[in-house]
């Protein structure tokens, strides 16, 4: 069955002599059939894959046109649904009357092109869950030292220094960046000062800032492919256009010299999501790519605390000398994901922008957590926590390869994992994302598949599983509860 949109699209008309590249010249006329409203908003996109055989031009060229269209607002992609036309349009912003040309009532709220991809962008970023077995990125909270915070919280609640609550810094409260200075020169081998540290909500506040800052319009952002929904929506909602990274067991590979951006994404300690460490020698590749093309590169470094096997690799910051990679540290999943504190290392000519950008955006972060978390690391109390949890998270891990190997074999393929809290699954051929998560969930399990995280669409299909949020026993019970609902899957 031909797809509406195809039928509609018969019109295309590309021209193989012409100087123009095939590429533009597609990206033109989808957009003035989406201009004319000939394809109309919320209208599903027709597959690169569909359109190219229609066309009988490579995927490539087509994939290359909808990252324009993609860029420029025109085309919206939603996971697992493919891409559909933006419902406010670039034009719209260009009507002296913005209420005409969101009429049709598929933005009641006026929203900016940017609201409205921000706030699509949640289809794709999922919620820290309450802890359960399998659950993607939430660690055990029920572990947390509650006793030792809510001292030190009724300690510093009572006795507020005069310091401490009038004079505020932008970049957060010294001691808590004296404190972070500390823990990441030694644990992950930054080079950093507490001039540098730069305390935010959580590291996505901090993503979010660095895009603000640092990417315009249509620039190009490079991100691993498959990678965090997370960033591809804060780069999206900055209309940057998005150029996906191939991984292979080294990390994110580097794109040859003629691919110019102005930000690289990465996630050197642990790729999410597929959990390969990037290598010494990709590292040197990428700080020298960033270094000749001026760019920046956002390393992301959200769980790299829990380390199972080997020495941990330090962290890419560490290695670059020539100030250009921003990176990203969370207290999330090392305590709990509702402090919503986290911190930027930035490059020293980004501090003085970074502060007074805040000055505008939120002022500074909220201070008495700040001076709870500056003691509670100072005491020695993290350090304890994370070794404590890293064991335990260890058991769990050995439980479940152990159970997946006996109960799932043949249906699930557990990838080797020796950081983070969560495994790669993969599904025996045959045996689709959809269907596993459809089936999980009618024994009671909320399963997550790779398809959020994949920028172009891929055949291979696998499913997150988180380890962390459960006791082993819980999470015996459980694989032995799902097995037989995979089994029906595979006999199907
Ligand atoms: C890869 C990655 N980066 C960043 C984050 C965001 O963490 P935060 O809670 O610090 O905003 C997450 C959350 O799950 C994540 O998976």
């Amino acid at each position: 069955v031909r797809h509406n949109a195809s039928l509609l699209l018969s019109g295309i008309v590309i021209d193989r002599d012409s100087e123009v590249p095939l590429a533009v010249q597609l990206y033109d006329e989808l957009r003035q059939a989406i201009v004319s409203g000939q394809l109309r908003r919320g209208a599903r996109i027709p597959s690169t894959r569909a359109l190219a055989a229609d066309l009988e031009i490579s995927r490539n060229t087509v994939a290359a046109a909808y990252d324009y269209l993609l860029g420029e607002g025109y085309i919206q992609s939603r996971s697992g649904a493919g891409s559909v036309v933006s419902s406010a349009l670039p034009e719209d912003h260009l009507s002296s009357d913005p209420g005409d040309a969101l009429s049709d009532g598929t933005n009641d709220n006026h929203l900016a092109l940017r609201g409205v991809v921000l706030a699509e962008g949640a289809d794709h970023v999922s919620p820290y869950e309450p802890p359960r077995p399998f659950v993607v990125g939430t660690p055990d909270v029920s572990e947390f030292p509650f006793d030792v915070w809510s001292r030190l919280l009724l300690k510093h609640w009572r006795s507020p220094l005069m310091r401490m609550v009038c004079s505020v810094d932008a970049a957060g409260y010294l001691k808590l960046r004296e404190a972070i200075t500390h823990y990441v020169g030694a644990a992950r081998g930054l080079r950093c000062t507490p001039e540098r540290v730069f305390v935010v909500s959580g590291s996505r506040q901090g993503l979010d800032m660095a895009v603000r800052l640092l990417v315009d319009r249509n620039d190009e952002v490079l991100m691993e492919d498959p990678g965090y929904p997370g960033a591809r929506s804060a780069f999206e909602g900055a209309g940057a256009r998005l150029y996906p990274l191939d991984i292979d067991e080294e990390g994110a590979r580097v794109p040859d010299g003629r691919v110019k951006a102005k930000m690289a994404f990465l996630t050197p300690s642990h790729q999410y999501p597929l959990g390969m460490t990037m290598s010494l020698e990709r590292r040197k590749k990428w700080l020298a790519w960033a270094e000749s093309n001026s760019a920046w590169i956002i390393e992301d470094d959200f769980d790299s605390e829990f380390r199972y096997a080997g020495r941990p690799e330090p962290a890419m910051q560490g290695l670059d000398q020539s100030g250009r990679v921003i990176y990203l540290g969370t207290f999330s999943k090392t305590l709990l994901p509702s402090l919503r504190l986290g911190f930027v290392v930035l490059p020293e000519c980004l501090v003085q922008p970074f502060r007074r950008a805040r000055a505008v955006i939120d002022g500074f972060p909220p201070i008495l957590e700040q001076a709870v978390l500056a003691e509670f690391i100072h005491d020695g109390h993290f350090g304890r926590h994370v070794r404590r949890m890293r064991m335990l998270y260890d058991e769990r891990r050995l439980t479940l390869e152990t159970e997946f190997a006996r109960e799932m074999q043949g249906i699930i393929a557990l990838d080797p994992c020796d950081t983070g809290i969560h495994v790669v699954g993969w599904l025996a051929d045959g045996i689709t994302e959809q269907d596993t998560i459809k089936a999980a969930a009618a024994s009671g399990f909320h399963l997550r598949g790779l398809q959020p995280c994949r920028i172009r669409p891929a055949q291979r299909q696998g499913l997150l599983l988180g380890f962390a949020a459960a006791q082993p026993e819980e999470l015996r019970r459980s694989v032995r509860i799902l097995a037989p609902a995979m089994r029906r899957l595979e006999s199907n």
